[in-house]
């Protein structure tokens, strides 16, 4: 990308909070008043102040990702470009904070069929996969498009330990070994994780393996600016630089204290209030479908960060509100009959875009036919648009909260601004509502009872608990 360290372009390509649709003002009585936002006023700044503290005091290290990498970047860089033209294919085995991130920014910045494209049209990069599951159908079927021979794995693990990542890892490392040889294989395999800690920093020191480091401070949800996400963006020609540059943008206006002119704490004030009301689904509708799986990435950071059992001082939470995701217009024939006329118990969030990458009109035909000519000489981009503001429209009316968020294009700086603009808003929201959003004892639980159940030494406490489980009961199975 050219031209993204000058100011005007920066504010060209601000990315915009409308959130008229959520103010009682408009959309009526189950909206948010004013009176409500002044109500947790004290709770608003004592959030500001523990995000400066928490960031001070070295609580929030993915703060500080856009500044300290340049020579990560570097490397990462320099490596991709010398293995480029060695690979037919790029394979992310990974999951959760390891794996939604690579895959968004992947769909949002690429071609939406990137992998069908010549290699000439892809700019000379492999394709690319991601395997985040642990079914047989597809890694096994993974096999039968790509040649191992002809691919470069990157396992990604902060742990190191996770299950699921780490069996793929075993079955691939033994497949290359069978095919290539120990030797050669270790040119197929780059490994992304923790700097000291886990078991895959050693394997990869025995190995030999080439590795990037996942800093000690920064949690997988938050991992995306690091190498876990750095790295397979420049392996299909991302600009990683410019996505930085987006997310320092980014990280400048959110440090604005006025929170009226800082998206990202109005993002999660309206959605904590919103959660006092009882709306405890957020949806998000991106009307745009590289932004889809971005819904997908925010999902995480969203449920994992603030759905907590406990609060910061121990008593009861229970926290949390359900990410939901739509794709707009494709949804409108689905989902939004719900959201117009169900229950008030969701916010809707729509992903908007000034500027479409390409453009189609619909030709003028059909003219003698009223209910399709009105089309013609209309483009897609025009009708994408207009029906999400019908959508709006459509829940305004109906009473139903709603608010956007708009990028003016969707390249490397508008996705750095925007996904930094959700992790600070994550962060805010889980100091409004008192609870620890970097944490993930929900998830680490579920890691642990697939350990114990397969006999993991270290692990039999929770195999005995397990195993005293209630069992399940015939008359309850049909
Ligand atoms: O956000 C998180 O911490 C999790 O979703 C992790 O990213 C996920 O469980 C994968 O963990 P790891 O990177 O250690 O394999």
């Amino acid at each position: 990308m050219e031209g993204y360290q000058s100011a005007e372009f920066k504010k060209s390509m601000k990315i915009r909070l409308n959130y008229n649709n959520m103010m009682t003002r408009f959309v009526g009585e189950k909206g948010i008043s004013e009176e409500e936002i002044t109500a947790i006023k004290d709770q608003i700044e004592a959030a500001k102040k523990a995000m400066v503290k928490k960031r001070a005091e070295g609580g929030m290290d993915w703060r500080d990702l856009p500044y300290n990498q340049n020579e990560v970047v570097r490397d990462i860089i320099d490596y991709a470009n010398s293995v480029k033209d060695q690979f037919d294919a790029f394979v992310v085995l990974g999951i959760g904070g390891s794996a939604l991130g690579p895959i968004a920014v992947q769909q949002a910045i690429n071609h939406p069929l990137y992998n069908e494209l010549p290699r000439e049209k892809r700019g000379g990069w492999p394709k690319f996969y991601v395997a985040d599951n642990v079914d047989p159908e597809r890694l096994s079927c993974l096999f039968d498009v790509i040649d191992p021979a002809k691919t470069l794995f990157n396992v990604i693990s902060k742990s190191g330990g996770t299950s699921e990542t780490m069996s793929q890892f075993m079955i691939i490392k033994e497949m290359l070994e069978e095919k290539l040889g120990k030797e050669e294989t270790a040119k197929h395999i780059v490994c992304t994780t923790d700097g000291v800690k886990g078991n895959l920093r050693p394997i990869c020191a025995k190995e030999g393996y080439k590795s990037f480091v996942i800093p000690a401070g920064v949690g997988g949800r938050f991992s995306e600016m690091t190498p876990v996400g750095l790295l397979p963006a420049a392996m299909t020609g991302i600009d990683i630089k410019a996505f930085l540059a987006g997310a320092a943008y980014m990280d400048e206006l959110s440090q604005n204290d006025n929170e009226r002119e800082n998206i990202a704490y109005m993002y999660a004030i309206l959605s904590y209030i919103a959660m006092k009301q009882g709306k405890n689904i957020h949806v998000m509708m991106p009307y745009a479908d590289s932004l889809k799986y971005i819904s997908d990435w925010f999902a995480q950071l969203w449920a994992e960060s603030l759905g907590k059992k406990f609060h910061l001082d121990g008593t009861v939470a229970h926290a949390g509100q359900t990410p939901v995701k739509a794709v707009g217009v494709t949804d409108q024939h689905s989902q939004v009959q719900l959201y117009a006329e169900g229950p008030y118990d969701k916010m809707v969030v729509f992903l908007g875009v000034d500027k479409y990458r390409r453009s189609i009109t619909i030709p003028k035909i059909y003219s003698e036919i009223p209910s399709l000519g009105f089309l013609g000489g209309v483009t897609q981009n025009a009708l994408i648009q207009t029906e999400q503001v019908a959508t709006e429209y459509n829940l305004l009316k109906s009473g139903k909260p709603n608010m956007e968020i708009t990028l003016p294009e969707v390249n490397e700086f508008t996705l750095g601004e925007l996904l930094y603009m959700f992790e600070v808003a994550t962060g805010f929201a889980g100091e409004l509502l008192q609870v620890n959003a970097f944490d993930q004892p929900g998830v680490e639980a579920g890691k642990n009872a697939t350990y114990a159940m397969f006999g993991r030494p270290g692990y039999e406490a929770v195999k005995e608990e397990l195993d005293n489980r209630p069992q399940p009961e015939k008359a309850y199975i049909i």
